[in-house]
């Protein structure tokens, strides 16, 4: 879903360990800023690279200050969902973007942030069903992930989708992710992932 990294100026937002810089680099991009809000983070992703094409800068997305049409692409793993209003994020990325740039991010699955009955239910046939619950409420999500106590922003499809509309981007592709039956075969872990995808990923342009 990436468009070609060479001679690029990427932005990582929420880069976390900061693995995608480094892989961005490898592919040719010039420069790559990776931002989080988590020193633990960053200092994790500094200790892994000395390139001075890389930098890991501390900053909150939700209050960017950057310099405007500074990049080609901006890109984002699995972050989104943290951030309370997604259509100010996408209106910074837009700015933040040249002409014609690309962004590209995942986020968990509204399927997944939807709130749902704890646990799997087995029906008297032996099919396990995943309910899904107020879908189409959206809302701050306190849920337990590694700790307790971790806020999520559970928003549509459709709020996503509108949110890069209203900044003037077009669709490139949107992919609801699960895994393949190859994929199954090698992770049997996995297989309870067909019954609703866990990811959502877009790629837009400006
Ligand atoms: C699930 S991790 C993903 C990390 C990395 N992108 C990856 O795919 O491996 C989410 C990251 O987003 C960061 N994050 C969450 N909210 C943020 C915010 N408002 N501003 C900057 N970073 C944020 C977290 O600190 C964390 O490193």
């Amino acid at each position: 879903m990436l468009p070609s990294l060479e001679g690029a100026r990427v932005l990582d937002l929420g880069c976390g360990f900061g693995a995608f810089a480094r892989w961005a680099r490898e592919m040719g991009a010039v420069t790559v800023l990776g931002v989080d809000r988590s020193e633990n983070m960053l200092a994790r992703a500094r200790g892994q690279t000395r390139d001075p094409a890389v930098r890991y800068v501390l900053a909150d997305i939700e209050q960017l200050a950057l310099p405007e049409a500074a990049f080609d692409l901006v890109y984002s793993s699995l972050t989104l969902h943290y951030i309370a209003d997604v259509a100010a994020a996408c209106a910074t990325i837009r700015r933040l973007l040249v002409a014609g740039g690309r962004l590209v991010f995942s986020v968990e699955h509204p399927i997944f942030t939807a709130p749902r009955t704890p646990g799997w239910r087995t029906e008297a046939d032996g099919a396990r069903v995943w309910p899904v619950n107020d879908y189409l409420l959206e809302a701050r999500r306190v849920t337990e992930w590694i700790t307790p106590g971790v806020v999520k922003y559970h928003r549509t499809v459709a709020s996503y989708v509108n949110s890069l509309i209203a900044e003037g981007f077009h669709l490139v592709r949107l992919e609801e992710w699960g895994p393949s039956q190859e994929q199954i075969a090698q992770h049997p872990e996995w297989a309870d992932e067909v019954h609703r995808p866990p990811f959502l990923l877009v790629a837009a342009r400006l």
